[in-house]
């Protein structure tokens, strides 16, 4: 293998500008942040934007049946490509850094190699993954998890969203629903450059995270049935109120967390009320709880002593309440020598750096069980995540871009260039039939 160039870089302000264009698409107003939701109109432009610019680089497109967009550019030699990748779904709320870096990055590193002339042994992919947040249509990495088989085709395409909408009716309507197959065939390595989302290497002032692993996460919908009823004239005693029960699910769950302590989390981040009106007992609520930990056992914990509590308060409420699992993941650890690449291509570019286990869900950890696996991390402004004024200094963008570059040629492998010759016309892998169909 030939060693990595240390001249080859990305252009750092041609990856702000990308970023700042995806997120133009469903922009809101007055922030740098953006509302994609999977599967909507914008997810659909960033998407055919996304995908231009893919085609612009020379790059095979290939859309499997879920609406995953997989990007590859030929090597020497053809077989499973070293492949990067993440998300451009964003949350309602959603910032302009999550998921869209580890996308936009992956074309900075194609760019980066083109420019310099280089042609790599091992095929380059770029994916991003539908629904990769799953506040639309739960679970989270949906796409990811088709995609690696972890999901059927079928039971992904008939999830129902919060909206009523399905996955299959809305991957038709926006043009995304491609013929290469899922699941699909494992790429040689997979690498996701990623925000932290959290406060760790802002605080500490650490431009590289070597990630280890995602902490295992937990969603919970539950569903309280009581009476409405007048609030003026109903005594206490006499209510039946999901209002009240829905609280105290809130304040349940948050002292379960501080009972455990770290890395315990739980949060009741939706909740809805009906009729939802200033004089009126709740007949219903519906919430739902979010809760993960590092570790699988106290997670199955946490998730025993709530059903436990729910049982109780429906007798003490005198209401019904009935919960659905809406995701179960269980922690993932990434593969050591993947971890090790990192770390040395943030070494040998002088950034400091360490390691650390992601608090947020991701596509990387569905690609951990089928190939070797790791995540670059860069700050995050304040911890401050899925909010529109997420934010990572742009120096801190090409950084983790170039650390993952370096990861992916490492493992690619740069070709001689009598290889190159000799197999000039060398495909990607991927077939004419999963390419015709791409529908953007
Ligand atoms: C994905 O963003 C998650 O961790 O919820
Ligand atoms: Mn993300
Ligand atoms: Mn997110």
């Amino acid at each position: 293998m030939t060693s990595v160039a240390t001249d080859i870089s990305v252009d750092g302000q041609g990856l702000s500008d990308r970023l700042a264009a995806l997120a133009s698409i469903g922009e809101i107003e007055g922030t740098d942040g953006a509302c994609r939701l999977a599967l909507t109109d914008e997810d659909r432009d960033g998407r055919d934007l996304v995908v231009t610019w893919m085609r612009d680089l020379g790059m095979e497109i290939s859309i499997d049946g879920i609406g995953n967009v997989v990007g590859t550019l030929a090597g020497a030699e053809p077989g499973p490509p070293v492949m990067c990748g993440s998300h451009i779904d964003t949350v309602r709320t959603g910032g302009r850094y999550d998921g869209n870096l580890g996308v936009l990055a992956g074309l900075q590193v194609v760019e980066a190699v083109q420019r310099a002339g280089i042609t790599t042994r091992r095929p380059l992919a770029v994916g991003f993954f539908t629904d990769e947040e799953g506040s639309r249509f739960p679970p989270d990495m949906l796409g990811s998890l088709v995609y690696t088989g972890e999901m059927p085709l079928e039971e992904a395409l008939d999830i129902v969203g919060t909206d009523g909408a399905v996955v299959g009716e809305e991957l038709d309507r926006i043009g995304y629903r491609g013929p290469a197959p899922c699941p699909s065939p494992a790429p040689h390595a997979f690498v996701e450059l990623h925000i932290e989302q959290g406060p760790i290497l802002d605080t500490e002032d650490i431009v590289i995270g070597a990630v280890t692993g995602v902490q295992g996460i937990s969603w919970t919908e539950i569903t309280v049935a009581g009476q409405s009823n007048h609030a003026g004239t109903t005594p206490m005693d006499m209510r039946h109120d999901a209002g009240w029960v829905a609280t105290r699910i809130a304040v349940f769950v948050h002292e379960l967390a501080t009972e455990f302590g770290p890395p315990q989390v739980c949060t009741v981040g939706r909740v809805e009320l009906h009729p939802n009106l200033v004089n009126v007992v709740a007949s219903d609520a519906v919430l739902t709880v979010d809760m993960r930990n590092t570790d699988d056992d106290l997670l199955t914990e946490a998730e025993n002593r709530l059903a436990a509590f729910l049982e109780e308060l429906a007798a003490e409420s005198g209401t019904g309440i009935t919960s659905r699992r809406l995701a179960r993941f269980a922690p993932v650890e990434f593969d050591p020598d993947m971890i090790r690449l990192v770390e040395k291509a943030a070494a040998e570019l002088g950034f400091s750096h360490r390691r650390l286990c992601s608090g947020a869900g991701h596509d990387a950890q569905m690609f951990a069980p089928v190939c070797p696996t790791s995540m670059v991390f860069v700050p995050s402004w304040e911890g401050i995540s899925h909010n529109p004024f997420e934010h990572t200094e742009p120096e801190h963008l090409e950084a983790g871009a170039n650390v993952m570059l370096r990861v992916m040629l490492e493992l690619a492998e740069i070709a001689e260039a009598s290889e190159v010759q000799a197999t000039s016309g060398a495909t990607s892998g991927a077939t004419a039939e999963e390419t015709a169909g791409a529908t953007a």
